[in-house]
């Protein structure tokens, strides 16, 4: 099968690499492949001839996006279109990937699917937006998986900004009343190989890894693992902090965990808890 991946130099897009199936083969565009210019999308969908497109390309700067709204929605809404209409002219299967930002985070139980999106700050207006625009084009055949906390061993991440921080400061504050699950790159790019092996499967659909974390919780987890894995040499106080002690432009839900039965029934996928793939993820970090 052959598979287009947009955005492919983004954490995301190197771990769908990372782990792809031998069966397949990829195309990886990374910036060069703009999805704010259609014509270039209609141009690369015509020369491969994908069967299915997997959309890892996005505006992911949360607050910056305050104050780049622009360009935040021409990447995560009219770009998302694009990529459908390009999809949809080249009869591609599009796998779109969005963020559990679009939920206020009033809820105390795990989102579903078919919640109401309700966006707080807007990064998560313009995923929600290009969800909309893409129900509305390819509603029956795409897939949506929305995904929250992510990271991985490159990129610009709360693992990578905590191991800097830890390594540079003799204490910490961080956020203990947001509440969500940090997720792997890689373990989401798994369960997208998975969909691309089930062409019949389509709609929103939620991963994650297993469990829960506040912000706090995970940065106590970092420094525990990465001490235990060799990449810090000593610990520091970290000290849990409300969110009105660390503002920030962009205001984020204080409860964003995902219920992921509608994927785990759909592929037969179960996630693996969010620490042990911490571990594994600085163990690799380690030996690189
Ligand atoms: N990161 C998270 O915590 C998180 C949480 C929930 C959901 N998500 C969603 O998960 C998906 C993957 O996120 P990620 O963490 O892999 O993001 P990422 O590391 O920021 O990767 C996104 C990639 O898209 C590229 N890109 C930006 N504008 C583009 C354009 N106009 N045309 C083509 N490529 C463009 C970026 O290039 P530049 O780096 O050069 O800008 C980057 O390589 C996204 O849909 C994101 O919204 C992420």
């Amino acid at each position: 099968m052959k598979v287009l991946i947009t955005g492919a130099a983004g954490q995301l897009g190197r771990a769908l690499l990372k782990t792809a199936p031998g069966t397949v083969e990829i195309q990886a565009a990374g910036r060069e492949l703009d999805v704010c210019v259609p014509a270039a999308l209609a141009d690369a969908v015509r020369s491969f001839k994908p069967a299915l497109i997997v959309n890892a390309a996005a505006y992911t700067a949360v607050d910056r996006a305050e104050s780049e709204r622009d360009r935040a929605f021409a990447v995560n809404a009219d770009g998302v279109e694009n990529v459908a209409r390009a999809a949809h002219a080249g009869g591609a299967r599009l796998i779109q990937v969005s963020t559990d930002f679009v939920f206020d985070g009033r809820k105390s139980s795990p989102y579903l699917p078919e919640d109401e999106m309700r966006p707080l700050n807007v990064y998560g207006a313009s995923k929600a937006e290009g969800e909309k625009r893409l129900r509305a084009l390819a509603g029956a055949t795409a897939v949506i998986v929305r995904t929250g906390w992510l990271y991985a061993a490159k990129g610009q991440n709360f693992v990578n900004t905590m191991l800097r921080l830890m390594r540079d400061k003799d204490s910490l504050g961080v956020i203990a009343d947001q509440v969500g699950t940090p997720t792997w790159a890689e373990s989401l790019a798994e369960v997208i190989w998975k969909i691309a092996g089930e062409p019949k499967m389509a709609g929103t659909h939620h991963w994650s890894d297993a469990g829960v974390a506040s912000w706090y919780d995970f940065a106590v987890a970092i420094q525990e693992e990465a001490l235990a894995a060799g990449l810090l040499s000593r610990a520091i106080p970290i000290r849990p902090l409300a969110t009105f002690e660390y503002p920030l432009p962009a205001r984020r839900p204080a409860y964003s965990v995902l219920d992921k039965r509608s994927m785990m029934l759909a592929t037969g996928m179960m996630p693996r808890h969010w620490r042990v793939n911490l571990r594994t993820m600085l163990g690799e970090l380690r030996n690189a």
